[in-house]
Order: structure tokens, then sequence, then C-alpha cells
């Protein structure tokens, strides 16, 4: 990204006037996870999130209470503060507007600009929307509305500095254009270059103190606080050092992204470059301007009590499934939709059975078969580990060039294709089979190696995005270094797992989640172990019941038949049911059983079950089920019939 190797990224500073919502924690847990990712990359990183204090709204909220600005800025930071520890972000540094070293530069700046002749004074004369804290020219108000955020707006006229922006017109088209990157996305770049181009008019940086006096004082008139957007951008100067700590700001200043939403890029982008310029200063490397999320559909609104809380899904959910949904589920730049519905597909698609299936599956195999031991194989021989090799490469090159762009969603889908292609891996090599057969015990052990190093690249690079989770998945490999001090591409190169390793079977990574059988697809009652609870006490009902005679030739009309399980997966979108192929000798058939709860798949392989063999077949979520397993059931214990000794697959039941 930068041959300095320094990197500096921030989030907005968000107003302290209301607790956090979803905009807040998504443009945070994007910062996080490209810190920790540029961190792996090598760089130095500082990554910086805070609270933006002073202003009118935050006053008249206050007021509002009965409390004072300062007093309702203290109680809500520690709300912030601490859905970033829930949400396992670990900002460099947390700045308040409201510290002493932040006012300090504030009128710093504030001084050089008015030294210069850049701020003047004079009177404003127009709109204001305080919800925005936006000065709103007569032009551009119809029906006393603020055309951004549709709520009304008030009239003023007192006497205020202003800054000469207009001023700065040409310089900032120009800048623009040389600089490609300074604004992202793209179309998010036209339309400020169209806005700079219709014109910029000074911009009113002060409020008369009899209007409002919660800001940070005009240094040479006592009579006027700064205007809270001049205050607030300025945050990232006093972060970075700037007149405080010249290395350090020499360092950073101008390696720097700034991640905020939409509707705050003007002033972001028009406000703050030419505030920079008119001060000398670089301005940062590019503002990445994110979309917004709605609601169920809906845009998100108090009125409405649709605002998605951010404590109460991580604490649903867990932290790493929700940092996981907000990443996946749309492009960072593009607007999107949360839903719980789409939250807990992912949770039990990509989260459970992709990711959290192929570790188990993994680790169960390497302990059965290895005693949990991972031997390095001499070379690897067969096409599919070859192919398993290129496309971990592949990925990470992948997810690198992703990450460059900010495209989050996209670096997850290829990690995503490296855990299918792995586990269709497992289907390909069938170690369950090469465990039969002590010949193949050097095969076994390469394709065991490949799981788990596959495994280990998947956690590498998933660190930045979970990293509970990419822990967890570290300590069930066995590996001893720290994960957060791995080095992308170095340490996610083919082979870099070390002989002796050994892992460590722990629980799974993510449990499904029922609700999703209850509110998106209901399971079908076709299987005869259809383990859903109500199904289950109707059935305690039955079994005590005692069923008529039936005769012997009834009896013989059943074909009950012996046969071996060779393999076992899970049916998509179902949380009770496995698809379980048996080996008959003369054929193999695939059975769906709704025993997942009662055996982990891996325990399966290999045991001898009785099936009715002659029962017509029935498709079970889309799988066609040919036959049907045999089971004792006891209230909420079910175990499998299985033969008391090992006897030919195909063997009939008499
Ligand atoms: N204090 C200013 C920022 C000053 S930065 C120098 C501010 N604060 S805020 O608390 O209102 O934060 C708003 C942030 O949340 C913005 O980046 C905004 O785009 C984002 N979001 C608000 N609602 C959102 C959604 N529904 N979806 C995504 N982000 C949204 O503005």
């Amino acid at each position: 990204m930068d041959k300095k190797r320094v990197f500096y990224i921030t989030t907005p500073i968000y107003y302290v006037n209301d607790v956090p919502h979803i905009g807040h924690a998504y443009t945070t847990i994007a910062a996080d996870t490209m810190a920790r990712f540029m961190r792996m990359r090598g760089f130095d990183v500082l990554f910086a999130t805070g609270t933006d204090e002073h202003g009118q709204k935050i006053a008249k909220s206050a007021e509002q209470m009965g409390i004072k600005p300062k007093e309702l800025a203290d109680r809500v930071v520690t709300q912030f503060q601490n859905l970033w520890s829930i949400l396992n972000i670990k900002p460099d540094d947390f700045i308040r507007t409201t510290e002493k070293r932040h006012e300090l530069v504030v009128q710093k700046i504030f001084n050089r600009l008015y030294e210069k002749g850049d701020i003047y004074k004079g009177e404003y004369e127009g709109w204001y929307c305080v919800p925005c804290e936006t000065f709103w020219p007569e032009s551009h108000i119809e029906d006393n509305i603020c055309p951004d955020c549709g709520r009304p707006v008030e009239r003023f006229k007192e006497e205020s500095y202003f800054f000469r922006m207009s001023d700065y017109q040409e310089r900032l088209l120009q800048y623009i254009e040389t600089h490609p990157d300074c604004i992202k996305p793209e179309s998010r770049k036209n339309e400020i270059v169209s806005f700079v181009k219709r014109g910029l008019k000074d911009q009113s940086v002060t409020r008369i103190k009899s209007s409002l006096n919660w800001g940070i004082d005009v240094p040479f008139d006592k009579n006027h606080v700064i205007y809270v957007w001049f205050d607030a951008l300025i945050n990232y100067l006093t972060v970075a050092g700037y007149g405080i700590d010249e290395k350090k700001f020499n360092l950073y200043w101008p390696e720097t992204v700034h991640l905020i939403g939409k509707d705050i890029l003007r002033f972001h982008t028009i406000i703050w470059f030419t505030m920079l310029m008119a001060a000398d200063i670089t301005p940062p490397r590019m503002v990445f301007s994110h979309g917004w999320w709605t609601s169920e559909g809906e845009k998100m609104s108090k009125s409405k009590g649709n605002v998605i809380d951010p404590f109460q899904v991580a604490g649903e959910f867990g932290t790493d499934a929700f940092r996981y949904f907000l990443l996946r589920e749309l492009s960072f730049g593009q607007d999107g939709n949360f839903s719980r519905q789409l939250l807990i597909k992912r949770i039990n698609y990509d989260l459970a059975n992709d990711l959290g299936n192929l570790l188990s599956r993994t680790v169960a195999m390497t302990v059965k078969f290895c005693n949990g031991e991972i031997y390095v194989p001499s070379e690897a021989e067969e096409p599919y580990d070859r192919e398993l090799q290129n496309l971990a490469a592949e990925v990470v090159t992948q997810v690198i060039v992703h990450m460059e762009q900010f495209s989050f969603n996209l670096a997850l889908e290829n990690i995503w294709s490296l855990i299918k292609r792995t586990n269709k891996y497992i289907d390909q090599t069938e170690p369950w089979l090469l465990g039969r057969d002590i010949n193949k015990k050097e095969r076994l052990e390469q394709v065991l190696y490949h799981l788990n190093e596959s495994l280990r690249i998947t956690a590498l690079l998933l660190y930045p995005f979970m990293p509970v989770t990419s822990d967890r998945i570290w300590q069930q490999l066995g590996i001893k270094d720290k994960i957060e001090d791995m080095v992308i591409p170095e340490d996610t190169g083919w082979g870099r797992l070390e002989a002796g390793t050994r892992v460590n079977p722990g629980n799974s990574l993510f449990p499904r989640i029922e609700e999703e059988d209850k509110k998106v697809s209901p399971v079908t009652g076709e299987s005869n172990i259809n383990i859903e609870k109500g199904d289950r006490k109707g059935k305690m009902e039955m079994e005590s019941q005692q069923l008529p005679t039936i005769s012997l030739a009834d009896f013989q009309k059943i074909d009950l038949r012996v046969g071996k399980i060779i393999s076992v997966e899970d049916v998509p979108g179902a949380s009770k049911l496995l698809k379980i192929e048996v080996d008959f000798k003369t054929e193999i058939r695939t059975l769906v059983a709704g025993i997942k709860e009662f055996y982990l798949p891996e325990s399966l392989l290999g045991k001898n079950i009785v099936v009715v063999f002659n029962l017509a077949p029935a498709t079970i979520r889309g799988v066609q089920s040919q036959g049907m397993l045999l089971a004792a059931s006891h209230g909420e214990q079910v175990v499998l019939l299985t033969t008391e000794q090992e006897i030919e697959p195909g063997s009939k039941i008499r």
C-alpha cells in the first residue's frame, strides 16, 4: 500500500447526544479489521476513533435532560468505549474533543488561518440544521427543511468568523484531479467534483457565545466559540501529534485513511481538504465513504423503533458473527439491508456449516487416525493436493488485492472459496476409507496435513475479521506461535505447519441457530427420526402405546439390511439432519436422518447400521433419502441400532 510502511486509519468521531447504533459499529469494525490486517502486513499502524462532544446538538440534548453538556458526554462516552470492547475493537487512541490536547491544536490551526488572512470576521445570515450541524444558505432551503436530513432548520443572523473557502475552489479541484484515490468510491468523488464546480462559498466557522457557548473558544475573541465541524475534523491532526509530537506527525501524516459514512463526505473532502490546504498541510491519502444500513428494508429511525442496537445483536449472536455479517453482507461503499434472517443464514451456512464443520471434521479425523499428531508429508503427489495448495496461494494474493481496495466482502468471499474447496477435498480424498487400510497410512497423513494446513492459512487470513474465532481455530490446531504476530504473506505460504504439532479438539465454533428452522424453512416431517422437539413429545406418547399385532408375512415385507456408513455431511439449511452415504456392498445409498444432535459426523464413519432397505424414497430438504435407518429412542436419548459383531455390508436381517 505504501513504501513508508505506515498506515493511519480513522473513524468519524461520534456525537455523544445518543447511544451507539449499527452505523457507528459498522465503520469502527471496518477500521479495526483494516488496522489488524495492515499490522499483519507489517505496517506500523495508528488506528483512532473517539467522540465529538461540542456543538448545539449536544448542548440541546443536555439541556433537555437537565444536565451539563460535559456530563452528558461523560455518560455517553462510556457506552461507546464499552461497545468497542465488546466488539473487540482495539484503537491505539480514543480522542474526545473536550480534551485539552485537542483544544490546543484547534486553537493553533484557527490562529494560523486567521494570521494568514484566511479567517475574517463577518455576519452570518441564513439557516442552520442542528441534527447535521450544518449552515445552509437561503438558496438551498425550501419549506424550512434540511436538504440532507429532511428535518426542520433554524434561521439566524449573527456575527461570525468565516473561513475563505471560496479561495480554494480551484486548488481543491486540481488536487482531486491529481490524486485520483483521495476520494473513494469513484462515484462519490464525481459527486464532490460537480458540487465544487458549482462554486464554493466562504464557510462560517464560529458561533457567537450568546447563542451557543458549548465549544472551543476562539483564541483571540472570547465572544465566539469555534464551529463544531471545524473543531471535530481537527481531531485527526491531534491524534497524529500535530503541534505536539512532530516526529509522530511526520511519520503518520498524510499516510491517512478516513473511513466515514456517505452523509459526511462533503465535510471530509471540501471543508477538511481546504482547511488543511490553508494550513499548509497535505490532505489525507484517502477518504473512503461507505453506504448506509437499512433495517429489515426500511430507513432506521427512532420514531419507527427499528434502530439496530449493536449491543443487542452482538449479545445475541456473538461479536465475531456480527463483525463477519457486517463486512460480508455488502460491498463497502454500497447501501445494504440488515435483517435477522440474513444474519442467521450467514451464521448457519458460512460459519457453522462451512467453517465450523471443516474444523471439527479435520480435528476429529486427525485425532482418530493419527492420534492427534501432524505428520509432514514427503511431497504432495495427488492432483487434489496441488489444486488445494495453488488455490490457497491464489486466495492469499486475492485477499491482499481486495483489502487494498477496501473490498472486505470480496476478501471474505475469497477466504470462503478456500474453506469450501477444503471441504470438497475431504470428500475427494475420503480419509475415513484411507484410515481403514494400513497401506494407505502415508496418504492419510498427507491428506490430514493438507486439511490442517489449509485451516491454518484460513485462520490467519480471517484473523483481522474474526479475531476470537481465528484464535480458537489456532488453539484447536495446536499451533504455539501467537496468531497476531503472524505476517501476511510470509506466514500464509504453504507448508509452515510443523511436524509434531498436536491438535486440541475443542467446542464447535458456531452452534447453529434454530430460529432459522422455525422462521425460514420449516423441516419437512418426512424423516422417520425427524427429531423436532414437538415431534418427540408425540413420539413418546406413541412409544407407550402398543401397536396391533401383525402376521409374519407382514413383517417379511420389510427388507432390513446392514449397511456401513462411509460418509457423513450436513444437509444445507437443516440443523438436525445429516446426509449419510451407506455401503451395502451391491450399492451405495444416500440416507437423510435426523440424528445430528446426537452424533458427531466423524463418530458415525465406519459404523454398521440397520436400514429399512425397501422403504419408498423420500426427498428431504432437496436430498433423496433411499431408505431409513433404525434407531432406538427414549425421551431425549436416541441411539442407532448397530450389529453386535462385524458382518458383511448388505447382510439381511431375519
Ligand atoms: N460527529 C460527526 C462526525 C465527525 S468526524 C470528524 C458525526 N457523528 S455521528 O455520531 O452522527 O456519526 C455518524 C456516522 O455514522 C457517520 O459516518 C454516518 O454515516 C454513520 N451512520 C449513521 N447512520 C448510519 C446507517 N444507518 N448506516 C451506516 N452508517 C450510518 O457525524
